[in-house]
């Protein structure tokens, strides 16, 4: 993945009415290697509800990053079908954050100033774009910390700090790649329930990709379950858990909760082999 990724890509056409943010039909994708056709992605389908958050799981190496690549328009699809709120698009979609697990900050640039960064871009004020930014670094915990340079900020801090520069655009729809995978278990823990929190309260749709189960469960409303490579959708659950979905370990403790996570194991490990 190229190191270029803009942090986001904001703005938006007028949707279809009704249609959901993301409907992905039949998509495959090969790569070329010296020569060498592989192919990644089989033959895939899902669909992305407004509001939603979809989590995807699947073993290392089946096609993942190339998913979200292929979704938001880095890379073409050889097949199949890919509309963004009801429409077919070339190129990159309007209005969805891309967020990557490394987090890719600037260092000669402050967390604000990393946060601010797509505004400008933008051409929107530096006045509004500042003001906007420290909003939401504020919601994001880190209130204090917008004058700080990324190599004084610890990793859940700069993965807080990236996401509000994601988050800061207002995206309709968020595509995260295992953002949070390189953290602790209790800034992880911390980190997914502020995410949960501000997506859920302001319906944004989320496409997640993980490789641990258990955040997987505790956050998402479904549950896609990937094949080994060539990929496709192996597996799907719909999460129904009574807890507050955005209290990480309440979803930890709600009944069900393992026995979703034992099932998307056991596929898993069949996937492998
Ligand atoms: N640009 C590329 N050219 C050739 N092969 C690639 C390229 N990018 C990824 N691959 C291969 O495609 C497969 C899927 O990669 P990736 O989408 O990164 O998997 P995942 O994110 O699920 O771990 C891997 O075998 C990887 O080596
Ligand atoms: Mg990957």
């Amino acid at each position: 993945m190229s190191a270029v990724v803009p942090p986001t890509v904001a703005g938006g056409a007028a949707a279809p009415a009704g249609a959901p943010p993301l409907i992905v039909e039949h998509v495959a994708k090969s790569y070329d290697a010296d020569g060498r056709i592989v192919p990644v992605i089989g033959d895939l389908s899902l669909n992305l509800n407004e509001g939603e958050i979809v989590a995807i799981v699947g073993p290392s190496g089946c096609g993942k990053t190339t998913l979200l690549n292929t979704l938001c328009g880095l890379i073409s699809a050889d097949a199949g079908r890919i509309c963004w709120h009801g429409r077919e698009i070339s190129g990159q979609p309007a209005g969805v954050g891309y967020m990557l697990q490394k987090d890719l900050l600037l260092p000669w640039r402050t967390a604000l100033g990393n946060v601010m960064l797509g505004l400008e871009i933008r051409g929107v004020p530096l006045s509004d774009a500042e003001e906007r930014s420290h909003v939401v670094l504020d919601k994001l915990g880190l209130h204090g910390f917008a004058e700080h340079y990324p190599t004084t900020l610890s990793g859940g801090m700069r993965q807080r700090v990236a996401l509000a520069r994601t988050l800061v655009n207002e995206p309709d729809v968020l595509l995260l790649d295992e953002p949070f995978a390189a953290l602790d278990f209790q800034t992880k823990l911390l980190i997914e329930s502020d995410t949960a929190r501000l997506v859920r309260e302001s319906r944004r749709s989320v496409l997640l990709i993980t490789h641990d189960i258990e955040e997987a469960v505790s956050i998402a409303d479904r549950v896609i379950v990937l094949s080994k490579r060539p990929t496709r959708v192996k597996a799907v659950y719909d999460i129904a858990l009574a807890s507050d979905r955005t209290d990480m370990i309440a979803a930890r403790e709600s009944p069900g909760f393992v026995d979703y996570v034992r099932r998307i194991w056991a596929d898993l490990d069949v996937a492998r082999n």
